[in-house]
């Protein structure tokens, strides 16, 4: 399945039909900026880099993952200018966490926005334990995920989002909302371990 979505995902991005690829951070993620003092952030499925970008413009180390090798390096182009020590991009499956041993012990931040959501079965339950394996004590994932829709199983219902993140994990709030892009219910959840 992840294959497939990563061909999908290729393509996308070799035809430029990337409606996501906005430039602009959610407010959502400016926001935990705002609050949270700089630690080490790690960016599930990170694109072109645009959230890593602002993580490191607020003083963070952050790590990005995404398994389009295109995405990477546009990533990695965005960030040129910011101290190499600072930030990491890998082409990478975040299903599969484990084998990325370059990885930080633990992240204060971990930020997927629009990634997990595609994922069911075993893929969400892999990559659901190796976040949690990776968050520190108290530390925050933000969560951005499209609700499923009659014509597309693809998306997460916030029901499902409890059962596959809590426990370990602890749901602080949701903030329900549409995906114009897609035309779907979607929703911003805040956890922490
Ligand atoms: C909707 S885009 C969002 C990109 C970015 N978070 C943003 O907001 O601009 C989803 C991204 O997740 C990546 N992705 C999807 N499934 C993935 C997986 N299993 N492993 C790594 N990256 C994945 C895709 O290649 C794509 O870049």
């Amino acid at each position: 399945m992840t294959d497939d979505r990563r061909a999908m995902f290729t393509a996308r991005y070799a035809s430029g039909d990337t409606p996501w690829d906005s430039g602009i951070t959610p407010p959502e993620i400016r926001r935990i900026l705002d609050e949270l003092p700089p630690g080490d952030a790690l960016d599930l499925g990170c694109g072109t880099g645009t959230v890593m970008r602002d993580l490191l413009a607020n003083g963070w180390r952050v790590d990005g993952i995404d398994f389009v090798p295109s995405a990477v390096e546009l990533a990695a182009q965005k960030l040129a200018d910011f101290p190499p020590e600072n930030w990491r991009s890998f082409c990478h499956d975040v299903t599969r966490l484990p084998g990325l041993s370059q990885l930080r012990e633990r992240y204060h931040l971990i930020i997927d926005i629009g990634c997990g959501h595609g994922l069911h079965g075993a893929a969400a339950v892999d990559y659901a334990r190796g976040l949690s394996e990776r968050l520190a004590r108290g530390g925050v994932f933000m969560l951005y995920a499209a609700q499923p829709r009659p014509e597309s199983a693809m998306g997460w219902t916030p029901d499902f989002v409890e059962r596959l993140f809590c426990p370990p994990l602890r749901l602080v709030w949701r903030q329900d909302g549409e995906d114009a892009k897609i035309g779907a219910k979607s929703s911003w959840y805040r956890l922490e371990l």
